[in-house]
């Protein structure tokens, strides 16, 4: 049995991340994605962990091997807990690198039986983020094929919410 664990804030997940988790569940016999609560990444996550969740459950109904988790704890520790072996991570353009290359070696040197997987972002979504979505749906722009059309109607609402 191979379990893969795909990690990330999600805030929210995009056209991007769908794809790699796409592309990643053939490859596992099951596919953890798991949405970290990152309570202190750019000013705190607009979406809650249990929404960012439901999300990514939602987007990843059609994917029978995969099943979406929140943690709050050590990346390499979370992954014992779910029973995975291997971390996948998208990688985009070389601006990712540095920072995933990074977060890597300091995994493997946490604990060296988990082993750091890239898969690369195709070209039309190698500049996508979720920062950027949420930047132009912020300012009244279109992010249609950006996200899932639920994570929408997700960002309208949260944005109604918040002003
Ligand atoms: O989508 P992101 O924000 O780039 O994902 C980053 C994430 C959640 C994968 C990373 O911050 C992480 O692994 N957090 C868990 C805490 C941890 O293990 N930190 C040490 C890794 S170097």
């Amino acid at each position: 049995m191979r379990r893969g664990l795909c990690p990330g804030t999600f805030d929210p997940m995009t056209s991007g991340h769908l794809d790699i988790i796409e592309r990643a569940a053939p490859l596992l016999d099951e596919l953890v994605v798991g949405v970290a609560f990152s309570p202190d990444k750019g000013g705190g996550p607009l979406f809650t962990v249990d929404e960012r969740v439901e999300l990514i459950t939602e987007a990843t109904s059609h994917l029978s091997n995969v099943s979406v988790r929140p943690f709050d704890n050590l990346l390499v520790d979370f992954a014992h807990e779910v029973g995975a072996t291997v971390i996948i991570k998208g990688l985009r353009a070389v601006t990712d690198f540095e920072r995933e290359f990074q977060m890597a070696q300091l995994n493997y040197r946490l604990d060296s039986r988990v082993e750091t997987m890239f898969i690369m972002a195709i070209p039309e979504y190698m500049y996508l983020s979720s920062s950027a979505v949420k930047e132009i749906a912020l300012h009244g722009g279109s992010v249609q094929g950006l996200v899932p059309a639920h994570v929408i109607e997700a960002l309208t609402d949260k944005l109604k919410e918040s002003r």
